[in-house]
């Protein structure tokens, strides 16, 4: 399965996907890293990769749907099968959602519908919640809202500090991505597979 890799900032869900296609745990390859945030460590980590990286803002496009309409044709020119969001902080417009439905995945930092949107940590640690985790689900047209693929819960011990519920929800959210897309994929390609037989 060819996959591209969406994200707008460091991108350790992003190399943790890339690690994995390179070193065989996943049956997939990244052929594609796209990013809103041109200067994102993200596009340093695809180039250390050896990856065709995609870094524009959609502000110097003239509409959101042209800068999907760019977006799209460099991931259909290089034959992708599924949309990897790993931290890419914008929501995803009618042109991608209505060419790629079903095939665009999503990582967030809590356990839905617990704490959707930003700094869902942060939101976590503020609530004073004993136990926050880790979701992963589909891509809808609302804000971390799609059918949920995936959870794995993080405790939050009394007394820690949001940077170490950061660091431990990173670690677990490295290893369900991993663990999550290896069967979803199959499904995709299962059913893609369905789709060509028919
Ligand atoms: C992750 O927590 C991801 O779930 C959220 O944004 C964060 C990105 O971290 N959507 P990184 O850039 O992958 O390190």
């Amino acid at each position: 399965m060819r996959l591209a890799v969406f994200a707008s900032g460091n991108g350790s869900n992003a190399q943790a996907v890339i690690d994995a296609c390179r070193d065989g745990m996943l049956d997939a390859e990244t052929v594609l890293v796209v990013s809103d945030k041109p200067d994102a460590r993200v596009t340093e980590r695809a180039y250390e990769a050896g990856i065709d990286c995609f870094a524009a803002s959609p502000k110097s496009f003239d509409s959101k749907a042209s800068f999907e309409e760019a977006v799209h044709k460099e991931l259909s020119s290089r034959n992708v099968d599924a949309l990897v969001l790993a931290g890419y902080m914008r929501l995803i417009g009618s042109v991608l959602l209505s060419r790629w439905a079903g095939r665009i995945v999503n990582i967030h930092p809590s356990l839905l519908p617990s704490f959707p949107g930003l700094d869902a940590i942060g939101q976590a640690v503020e609530a004073g919640v004993r136990v926050t985790g880790v979701t992963i689900h589909l891509v809808d047209e609302g804000m971390d809202t799609g059918p949920i693929l995936a959870q794995k819960p993080v405790t939050i011990e009394r007394g820690e500090t949001k940077q170490e519920v950061e660091a431990a929800v990173r670690a677990v959210e490295h290893e369900l991505y991993v663990d999550t897309l290896r069967w979803w994929l199959a499904e995709l390609k299962e059913e893609s597979l369905c789709q060509r037989e028919h």
